[in-house]
């Protein structure tokens, strides 16, 4: 952040800024629209991906656009609220966008002032949106000029999370929303999986790698994971330690078949298909299931892959154990992912919830009796998780709780009803983790 006051020198103010490309602000801007003007059904990941090609973006301009993108997401609510008492009128969406965005820079991302103003006001001429051009170097003047001081007493982790999922959240605990916001206000670390044995842990470990309680490795926010020792060679892949839990819940056993329902990108089907069983690997959207044969292809690993619905998918011998990772709101990973704090929608909860009921019925005509079936999800939302739990047993599947001993090292995550729970707010002094909700059934015999 910037603390500094400043002045613009007459040069500056002489030389308008000249309309030169700058892939870093275009690909934020456009990603921004995209994401809360035009609101495309497209997450923040496949927006980035599309941009960069669109603006021939290097790798440095594309992770410094996704720094900018991220960080104005993250802080989108305080953002808002400085910006009010310097516009007398709203201004159309994608100025403020572009203003929130100049608002980042000099808050945020210790942009010299300069540069975080001039920035927004070439933005705005090559967007076509020129009128706008004298307002945001107005405003965007005053702001440099007041620094950090416009922060001051803003209750930033409140403003920074729309009402509604303040309210669900405090359905988990009282003081679980400002726990989940604090923590959604930093950058999220890397957390790697490791393939058991592997002869890289004492290389990643010296490479600034933290030991999890659970056996996940955490690096810093920002880490390269392909210049990590052990990647090509397979050693381990990135998956947040919450995200490690369900498969490891599910205790794949050597010689089992398990089809692992909702697969790509693969931590959890990599998981299992080390642990010696016989996967099946379903995913239906072909993109996401190239990432999953890429995932595997790396660490060589062979899986019975299946594109396929698995709402109507049919197994040709009934499965020893199922893993249900279902579609879903992906509240949970809002730290690494914040463009669903503002995409979604409460009444995305309706579509989600349905085919989370429809996937829930299919996966127990898959499974021989006795068999076990984890349902997880990357959601903190209420109906997504206990909800669907209520519901998987109104189907007739039989609730086999999760125990502290198999819980030991994360205590926390366990509910009375024997469900696996965290949220961001988890292992705060570590880092934090990923939200997620479990729950494991037996098929009546
Ligand atoms: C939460 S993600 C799974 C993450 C994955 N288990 C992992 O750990 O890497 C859900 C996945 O299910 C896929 N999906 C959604 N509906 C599906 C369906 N009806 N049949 C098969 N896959 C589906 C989505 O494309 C998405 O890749």
């Amino acid at each position: 952040m910037t603390s500094s006051r400043h002045t613009f020198s007459r040069s500056q103010k002489k030389n308008p800024p000249l309309l030169k490309p700058d892939p870093t602000r275009d690909i934020a801007f456009d990603v921004l629209c995209a994401c809360l003007h035009q609101r495309r059904p497209l997450t923040l990941t496949e927006s980035l991906s599309q941009a960069a090609v669109t603006y021939q973006a290097e790798s440095r301009d594309r992770a410094a656009a996704h720094r900018l993108i991220a960080t104005t997401l993250r802080y989108l609510g305080t953002l808002r609220t400085v910006l009010e008492p310097f516009l007398r009128k709203e201004p159309p969406e994608p100025v403020q966008i572009a203003l929130m965005m100049g608002c980042t820079q000099l808050l945020y991302l210790e942009t010299p002032p300069h540069a975080a103003v001039n920035t927004i006001v070439a933005l705005l001429r090559r967007k076509r949106l020129a009128p706008f051009a004298h307002l945001a170097n107005a405003v965007l003047r005053k702001i440099a000029r007041e620094g950090l001081s416009l922060l001051e007493n803003l209750d930033q982790p409140r403003l920074n999370i729309p009402q509604w999922l303040w309210h669900s959240w405090s359905k988990i605990g009282p003081h679980v929303p400002r726990a989940i916001a604090t923590s959604l206000c930093h950058e999220s670390p890397l957390d790697i999986t490791l393939r058991p044995n592997t002869p890289f842990f004492k290389a990643l470990q010296q490479s600034g790698g933290v030991l999890l309680p659970n056996g996940s490795l955490r690096f810093s926010a920002g880490t390269n994971v392909t210049e990590l020792p052990g990647y090509a060679q397979g050693a381990f892949w990135v998956q947040d330690a919450a995200a490690s839990l369900p498969a490891f819940l599910l205790a794949a056993q050597k010689g089992e078949n398990i089809t692992d329902l909702c697969a790509a990108p693969g931590g959890k089907t990599a998981q299992l298909a080390l642990a010696g069983a016989h996967i099946t690997a379903i995913e239906n959207n072909p993109a996401r299931m190239a990432q999953l044969q890429d995932t595997l292809q790396r660490l060589q690993l062979t899986v019975n892959l299946i594109e396929a619905d698995a709402t109507t998918w049919k197994p040709s011998l009934l499965q020893d154990a199922l893993l249900l990772d279902a579609p879903c709101s992906a509240t949970g990973i809002a730290r690494r992912h914040p463009d669903v704090l503002w995409t979604k929608r409460p009444r995305d909860l309706t579509t989600l919830t349905a085919t989370q009921d429809c996937l829930l019925t299919a996966a127990k005509n898959m499974l021989r009796p006795g068999g076990r079936l984890i349902y997880t999800v990357c959601s903190l939302q209420e109906e997504e998780g206990p909800a669907r739990a209520k519901a998987a047993e109104a189907m007739g599947f039989v609730p086999s709780p999760f125990t502290r001993e198999e819980l030991a090292f994360l205590p926390e995550a366990l509910t009375p009803e024997g469900w696996f729970r965290t949220h961001p707010g988890l292992w705060s002094e570590k880092g934090g983790m990923d939200g997620f909700f479990a729950a494991r059934f037996i098929r009546r015999n």
